[in-house]
Formats: structure tokens, sequence, C-alpha cells
């Protein structure tokens, strides 16, 4: 039975949510679900706004038939050619022989890498470019392109009639509709950001630059909603989400703050972590967050350290290398380009420690890290003078944050 809503008066949802799959892109967990958004567009001409993944195939395609109403599908704009976004797209087009697709020329070939269609696909293909447009009516349709937003094919499509900007993965967030479309139907800061956040700088996070190239087209466009693949629709006051946008996609600390990310095999450099921990809070430092790193996945981590200023990487020797989760984590803030932050380092090792070495090495490869003078070295458990190194290592991080 189908399951759709209506945002304008020409515009519904019908995507599905997915509360079974464990890894998003085999990578991220997502226990609060995901959502998988398709819009149609039901003007003089019908056009369906990307399709969905095949884990949803069947309420996706339900949701359409019942919002097509036995009309024609005129048209389906492929904004993203990703498989969560596209991999229903051969369905559709043989359900729909009368369907013209609307892409550009990167999408084209995607297209034709992942599909073999028996029927002429040139035929059937509207290429559009740049800041090109399409009348279906009383709507027009126009295409802007949004390279690596987060695949190279990316492109948003913008709706002039009902303000409404389609944004593909941009915009979008981890978690399952539960009920709510709109995002204005939940608490944004207690509901949203962290699903948002996580999602953002975990899929999106490495394009920064890209992203502010979309916002600038996008501030030059009267915007009154967005309708992102993934995640609520944006409505209203849209404000709130572009600003946390400018911010992550420049790499912007959203506050000051804290993440003490560290491994611990025995506790010793947990009891480390813990100490400075306690002696930031004694000088008055506040939004201080703690990760296990063989613990908590990384992209949870990864999403604090967007979040916060000053980061502390705390972590034991291994195999005369760094151990494997805090290699993981480094590594992947690398990957996502973080910058712009202040770090301090302890490293362990009972008898030859090498992992402030590696840590500092990954950190090099990343852009405006400072990295605190004072790595406090461990030899295997804290003793009091590691304590005073730790306590003025808080010292430390605490004035760089005044
Ligand atoms: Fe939701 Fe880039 O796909």
């Amino acid at each position: 039975m189908y399951c759709t809503r209506k945002l304008t008066e020409d515009i519904t949802w019908l995507g599905a949510n997915d509360r079974r799959l464990a890894l998003f892109e085999s990578a991220y967990p997502i226990p609060e679900g995901i959502s998988y958004n398709a819009y149609l567009l039901s003007d003089e001409k019908t056009v369906l706004l990307d399709t969905a993944d095949k884990a949803v195939a069947s309420r996706f395609l339900e949701n359409l038939a019942h919002a097509l109403n036995g009309r024609p599908l005129d048209y389906l704009v492929i904004n993203h050619m990703e498989p969560d976004h596209s991999a229903t797209l051969e369905e559709v087009l043989s359900r729909h022989p009368e369907t013209k697709l609307v892409l550009n020329q990167r999408t084209l070939a995607m297209v034709r890498q992942f599909f073999d269609f028996d029927f002429d696909l040139d035929a059937r293909t509207l290429l559009v470019k740049e800041g090109d447009s399409l009348s279906t009516g009383r709507h027009t349709l126009t295409f802007l392109m949004a390279p690596m937003v987060h695949w190279p094919e990316v492109m948003v499509t913008y709706d002039s009639a009902d303000k409404v900007l389609f944004s593909a993965d941009a915009f979008g967030t981890f978690g399952a509709l539960n009920g709510y479309i709109f995002a204005d139907e939940v608490d944004f800061t207690r509901d949203l950001l962290l699903p948002a956040r996580r999602y953002y700088t975990n899929i999106v996070g490495k394009y920064g630059t890209q992203v502010l190239s979309l916002l600038s087209k996008a501030d030059a466009l009267d915007i009154r909603m967005i309708c992102p693949l993934h995640g609520p629709v944006w409505r209203g006051d849209i404000d709130c989400i572009i600003e946390k946008y400018r911010n992550w996609a420049a790499w912007e600390p959203e506050e000051k703050g804290v993440v003490i990310a560290y491994a611990s095999i025995y506790g010793h450099t947990e009891n480390a972590a813990d100490i400075i921990a306690n002696a930031l809070s004694e000088r008055g430092v506040r939004n201080i967050a703690m990760y296990d790193v063989a613990v908590t996945d990384p992209s949870y981590i990864l999403a604090d350290c967007f979040r916060y200023s000053h980061l502390v990487f705390a972590a034991p020797t291994y195999n005369a290398g760094l151990f494997t989760a805090m290699d993981t984590l480094l590594r992947e803030l690398s990957a996502h380009m973080l910058q712009k932050r202040t770090v301090a380092l302890v490293e362990n090792g009972t008898w030859a420690p090498q992992s402030g070495r590696h840590m500092r090495a990954i950190l090099d490869t990343m852009r405006d890290i400072t990295i605190l003078d004072n790595t406090v070295t461990i030899k295997s458990a804290v003793k009091a003078p590691t304590e005073t190194a730790l306590r003025a290592l808080a010292d430390a991080v605490a004035d760089s944050m005044r």
C-alpha cells in the first residue's frame, strides 16, 4: 500500500525508509535507518526526480504508481546516478516506455556503465547542461551542475514556480523518516543536527570546496524548500541547515570544544585520557567528547572532529606502529580533508614508543593542523612525572582555546 506525502500542490514525496540496513555504503552504521527520497512533479507534464535503492524498490514503485494515478510519466530527472538513487531506474523505464531521461553527459556515461538497455537510450534522453531549463507547464525546472557533491555527475534541479531545490545528496541526513517529512516537524537540534552532521561529514565532507561552490549558486536563488535524497525536507526557515553547511564545508569548527580519542589495550592510555579530560574540565573547558576508538565507529568520532576546535589523540604503539583503530581514524580524518584544528598527542609503548611519530606523520598530510609541542610519552603506565606532563598538556590545550 502506498505511503506518499504532498509537499506542495504539485510535488509529492514518494520515497521509502530502510530500517534494516546495517551499513550505509557498506561503511557507515545506521542504527537510525535511512530514507531514500524521490519526488514526483505533477504538472501538465509529469516529472519524477530520481528513483530509489533496490532495498525499497517495491514500495517506491507502488508510491510512484499511486502518485501518477494512471498518468504517463513524461520525464525522469537523474540528479545523482549512485545506485542508492538509481538502482530502480531500469524498472521504472521498463514500466514507462514513454519516459524521457533528463540528465547530463556525465550521468549518461554512468547510465551506460551500470545498465544494458534493450532500447535506444539516446532516443529517450534529453541532455542538459549548466543553466538549461525544462518547462512542464506551470513549472520551469533549471538544472545546475554540482560536481563532487558527492559524485562527479551530480546536478541539482531548481523549480522556480514553487521555489524548490531538489538538492541530490546535499542537505541529506541519516535516519529513517519516522512519520515526519519536513524538518520543522521535529526539533532540529535534538533530532536532526547529529545525523545531519554525521551524514555530511562522512559522505560529503571531503568535498567542502565543491559544496561552497554549490552554496554560492544557491545564494542566487529564492529557495523556500530543499528536497534532498535522504532525510527530511527543509522548508521555511532553512537558514539553520545552510549555515551549518557553510561551516562544515569550510572545515570551520562549529564551537570550541575538545574531542579526546584514545585507544587503550590495558587501560593505561585510557587513564591518561581521563586525566587530561579531568584537567581540562577543572580549567573550565566545556564540550569535551571522549571516544575509545576501538569501541566507537570512526564515523561518529569524525563528525565530532568536524564539530569541535581541539583534538587530543592518545594511542599505544602496536607492532612497532600505531594501534590499528587509531590509524584508521586518523586516515579517515585525512581522507576527509579535516583542517584548521589544534591537536595534542599522547603516545604509549612499553619498550619502544612509536605511536606519536606515526600519528604525527598522518597529521602532517593534513592542512592547517597545529600540533602542540608537549607530546606526552608514557612508558607502560602513568607515573607521577607523566601525570605532571599530562596536566601540562591539558594546560596547553586550554590556553590555546582562549
Ligand atoms: Fe545517496 Fe551519493 O548517494
